[in-house]
């Protein structure tokens, strides 16, 4: 990292040209932080590598997991084990911050693919929640 500097996390999200795609924005003690937005939904999926921790900055991202759903409103944290299968949707433009040790938003992290090339949610996907 070169000036140390303050950064605009949900700024920064809000820039990125794709939903649930993440940008490293920091690096600490061996762990990424992350920013991304997302909206309609991601697909299934679990980390069997890492815990992922979600810092929501603006909206509410709502985490779907086999046992029910967490709505993570701003300003709200939430960790989800490792292993642990999920699903976050969002109605609106929701925007957050994630920390773990690898960047996750590939196909074998749930980014569906009408995310890829800066696309929006398609009307299945936003009418099939
Ligand atoms: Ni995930």
């Amino acid at each position: 990292m070169d000036a140390l500097r303050a950064v605009p996390v949900d700024g920064a999200a809000a820039a990125l040209d794709e939903f649930w795609s993440q940008e490293i924005v920091g690096e600490a003690n061996g762990s990424l932080f992350k920013v991304a937005k997302g909206i309609g939904s991601t697909e299934w999926h679990a980390h069997d590598d890492q815990d992922e921790v979600f810092l929501v900055t603006h909206g509410t991202l709502v985490v779907g997991l086999r046992t029910g759903e967490v709505p993570v409103n701003a300003g709200e944290l939430f960790v989800i084990p490792r292993g642990v299968e999920h699903r976050p949707r969002a109605e609106e433009e929701t925007r957050f911050l994630i920390v773990g040790s690898t960047v996750t938003s590939s196909a074998a992290g749930g980014k569906p693919a009408w995310s890829y090339g800066g696309g929006g949610p398609l009307g299945a996907e936003r009418g099939n929640r």
